[in-house]
């Protein structure tokens, strides 16, 4: 455990200079879960892998929420600043300049309220199955982050409106947002991973 006390897996990368990959779990997932995922997208990159804190009947999540898609908004603010602390902590201790959020549905959702909130945390960040998780008062610059957004044309959970909401959102922040629309549901595809590895490989090699 870190000083910011998050349970989490770290796979040191093979490649000199590759960006490290914060690789954020659904909703009762945890710090493992993602990470041959992790390793498919960016080979050689270093992973870090935190389990969120939240338990929601048993289900580890990064953040509590009253109902589906309605999120505890003073605890989501709380617990962004706690994660942006902890990977900002081991920024400096790994002397890992860039970092790039994965995250996936309620990970993608804390990795967008990272970017809302804490800016200068992450380089870029590929989020599946994301929507708004909070629109904060001041909008932050974000001009220098690039964003791949993936979500499913027919995801009960993510309707297509609340995932366009957050591609306007972070572009009016001026991030480079790639938005890809995947044919399927809520869960992860095939179609996902390789889009997103090629913008990875675009973007970050
Ligand atoms: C959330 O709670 O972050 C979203 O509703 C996605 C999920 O089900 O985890």
């Amino acid at each position: 455990m870190s000083k910011s006390g998050f349970v989490h897996v770290y796979v040191p990368g093979a490649t000199p200079d590759a960006p490290a990959l914060l690789l954020l779990h659904g909703t009762g997932g945890n710090e493992n879960d993602l990470v041959p995922l992790g390793q498919q997208l960016f080979p050689g990159a270093s992973l870090l892998s935190p389990r969120g804190k939240v338990s929601e009947q048993g289900m580890p999540r990064f953040f509590r929420r009253i109902a589906e898609g309605v999120f505890d908004l003073e605890d989501l603010i709380a617990r962004t600043h706690e994660l942006a602390d902890f990977v900002d902590e081991f920024k400096t201790d790994h002397e890992q300049s860039r970092i790039i959020a994965v995250g996936y549905s309620n990970g993608a959702n804390i990795a967008a309220g990272m970017l809302l909130l804490r800016p200068t945390t992450l380089a870029g960040a590929v989020l599946f199955r994301a929507m708004v998780p909070l629109v904060p008062e001041k909008l932050p610059d974000l001009r220098e982050i690039r964003v791949f957004l993936a979500s499913g044309g027919r995801d009960p959970l993510i309707g297509p409106q609340a995932a366009s909401d957050l591609r306007q959102l972070l572009e009016r922040c001026g991030a480079l947002v790639s938005h890809r629309w995947i044919e399927g549901g809520h869960q992860l595809t095939q179609e996902d991973l390789s889009a997103a590895r090629q913008w990875l490989a675009k973007e970050f090699r």
